[in-house]
């Protein structure tokens, strides 16, 4: 498939679908699933090849049903309904900028949204995408492949600031922090205090902590608000490279 030819008039279309992202993601509360979306469409890249990536692959069946991915296809419907009203935007935009929009509405920073990706059909094979139960050198493997580094590990880790995990899709339960709706870096916060009733730790969670090298960032987002780093997490990188 092409790539969009990013002009005036695309332009255009991306800043109204950016407003109905906004309608829709406030009216649903459906932020984290959103930004779950683009997390997953895009965590499939592998910077040695250049396979995988941000590139709309995901709504295909044999895709969102990889176990990583259960539940998704509500966020795939959801962005559907936005996709209808402004058809020329290609899905690979369309999930990422859902993504901004759901750290934005959730008072997380303003993300420099880049359009142009194109879509594709070719879906990944499974596994690509981190596996909760494991540890620090798998998150390594996985993060590395995208061409990612330790901190970028711990920055986008902070995504779990919105959200929470479902029993029935991936076997976990509960939020990560106590404002599941609110991007900011509680986070972080939550990790160094330890066990909280009621709140998840997922075991690569936990391996943020018990790494040396993951816990000096652990500790620098804590300190602070609102990184951009965290905001901008892979949109912005795989935006790019791709
Ligand atoms: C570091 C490796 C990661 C692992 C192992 C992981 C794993 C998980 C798991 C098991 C869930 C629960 C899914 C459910 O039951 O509904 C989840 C949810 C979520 N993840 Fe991650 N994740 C990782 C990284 C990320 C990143 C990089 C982002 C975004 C920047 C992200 C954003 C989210 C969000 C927003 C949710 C909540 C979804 C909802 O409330 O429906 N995750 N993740």
């Amino acid at each position: 498939m092409a790539f969009p030819v990013v002009d005036t008039e695309y332009l255009k279309e991306i800043d109204k679908a950016r407003r109905d992202l906004r309608a829709f993601i406030a009216l649903k509360n459906c932020a984290p699933i959103m930004l779950r979306l683009a997390w997953h469409d895009a965590g499939t890249y592998d910077v040695s090849t250049k396979t995988g990536g941000p590139n709309g692959s995901i709504r295909n069946e044999e895709e969102f049903t990889h176990g990583a991915n259960s539940g998704l296809k509500i966020a795939i419907d959801f962005c559907e309904e936005v996709k209808a009203k402004h058809p020329k935007i290609t899905y690979a935009d369309l999930y990422q900028l859902a993504g901004v929009v759901a750290v934005e509405v959730t008072g997380g920073p303003t993300i420099d949204f880049v359009p142009g990706r194109k879509d594709s059909n070719i879906c990944p094979r499974e596994g690509r995408l981190p596996d909760a139960k494991r540890g620090a050198p798998h998150l390594r493997d996985i993060f590395y492949r995208m061409g990612l580094s330790d901190k970028d590990i711990v920055a986008l880790s902070g995504g779990h600031t919105l959200g929470r995990a479902h029993p029935e899709r991936s076997g976990f339960d509960g939020p990560w922090t106590n404002e599941p709706l609110k991007f900011d870096n509680s986070y972080f916060v939550e990790l160094l205090k330890g066990e909280s009733e009621g709140l998840l730790k997922l075991p690569t969670d936990k391996a943020l902590f018990d790494d040396p090298e993951f816990r000096k960032y652990v500790e620098l987002y804590a300190k602070v608000q609102h990184h951009n780093r965290m905001g901008s997490f892979c949109l912005t990188y795989t935006s790019r490279v791709i």
